[in-house]
């Protein structure tokens, strides 16, 4: 698993993808959403970066800075299904830390909530777990997205069928 893991996209891959954006405005920024997009782990691992760094002549450090800034890029493996988690006030008032913490025993981490980490993944890169501020549906508290479809009023019962669905079939931890 870790040697396909650090297996970014193809440099042949990277190489097509810079020339299909030479002399684009904001050009580094689109070839940087689609070496992710190739990327089977949905992410923009080092040899990728420092790759786009030579290949359009933008240092390293600004490659960074990008990749850092926007949160749509991911400098971690990601999981097949990912799944959004709204802490917003709203939904924390109506249950999104419990839920919160039953999805993380469920899927084996159950020190998440109390680490003060945003995200994770599972060590089978099946599911990637994030938080986020609002979804602006706080009517609909609590709030889940999964594999960007919301999901809205979600309760224990209702997370458990979810994750059956995509897969995970509700294996304790
Ligand atoms: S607080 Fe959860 S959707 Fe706004």
């Amino acid at each position: 698993m870790k040697a396909s893991l650090s297996a970014a996209a193809s440099e042949h891959d990277i190489l097509g993808i810079i020339s299909r954006h030479t002399d684009k405005p904001g050009a580094v920024l689109g070839i940087l959403e689609e070496a992710q997009e190739k990327n089977p782990f949905k992410y923009l691992p080092p040899e990728t970066l420092k790759l786009i760094s030579e290949k359009t002549g933008t240092p390293l450090s600004r490659i960074y800075s990008i990749a850092t800034f926007y949160s749509f890029f991911n400098l971690q493996p990601q999981g097949e299904h990912t799944i959004l988690v709204c802490r917003g006030t709203a939904c924390h008032t109506r249950g999104s830390r419990s839920l919160l913490e039953e999805l993380s025993c469920l899927l084996g981490r159950p020190d998440f909530v109390e680490s003060g980490e945003h995200s994770f993944t599972t060590a089978d890169n099946k599911f990637t777990v994030k938080t986020v501020a609002c979804f602006g549906q706080c009517a609909l508290a609590p709030v889940v997205s999964v594999d960007g479809v919301i999901h809205s009023r979600v309760t224990s019962a209702g997370l458990k069928a979810i994750l059956t669905r995509v897969g995970k079939g509700g294996k304790k931890s």
